[in-house]
């Protein structure tokens, strides 16, 4: 992981003055409810005429486009597994998401990036299972991608913030 940091934040994403924001989308990138819509109303309506043009997006896959009004001036749009119990693969989508989601930020330019809880809210994913698998999959990116300098983990909740903060203090060395 060369020297990244990883942090964990109670903030709203779409205020984070990062290189790149990723959006819990979902295979349209047409806009939703959650994150989505936030990023959405922020970034103003012209992010949804780029999305129309990607030809919507799998579970595990991410497509990126202009962060228009957003400080953050590239969108990472990642669609994450619907949680159905635990053994239909989960796992390994949400470990894409946030794998192809480093990747393409990196491709980007990126040196800062910042999620959201991905699947957690709507989806219906547990957060303590999904902060460990997300963050063992960026710790794996970041062997990659040495110019990514900054990896951060958003939260919404006081709650998903101290799930996060409990995930990276134990696999701190
Ligand atoms: N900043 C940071 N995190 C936020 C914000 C915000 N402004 N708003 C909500 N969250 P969700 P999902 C948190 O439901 O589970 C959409 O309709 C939220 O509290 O947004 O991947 C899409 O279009 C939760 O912790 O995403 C899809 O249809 C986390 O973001 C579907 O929801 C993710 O919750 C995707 O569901």
């Amino acid at each position: 992981m060369a020297n990244a940091t990883l942090r964990a934040l109670r903030a709203d994403i779409t205020r984070l003055a990062v290189d790149a924001i990723v959006n819990a989308a979902n295979s349209s990138l047409l806009g939703g409810g959650g994150v989505d819509g936030a990023i959405h109303r922020a970034a103003g309506p012209e992010l949804l005429h780029e999305c129309r043009l990607l030809g919507g997006c799998k579970p595990g896959e991410a497509k990126a486009t202009r962060g228009y009004r957003l400080a953050a001036p590239v969108i990472v749009h990642t669609v994450g597994p619907v949680w159905r119990g635990g053994s239909n693969g989960e796992a390994e989508l949400l470990a894409s998401c946030y794998r192809k989601s480093i990747l393409l930020a990196s491709e980007r330019g990126a040196r800062t990036v910042a999620f959201p809880c991905i699947s957690t809210g709507i989806y219906g994913y547990p957060i303590e299972q999904a902060a460990v698998v997300s963050v063992d999959a960026v710790r794996a990116t970041l062997e990659q991608t040495p110019d990514v300098r900054e990896v951060t983990f958003c939260c919404f909740s006081e709650q998903d913030l101290s799930v996060y903060r409990a995930v990276l203090a134990q696999q701190a060395e």
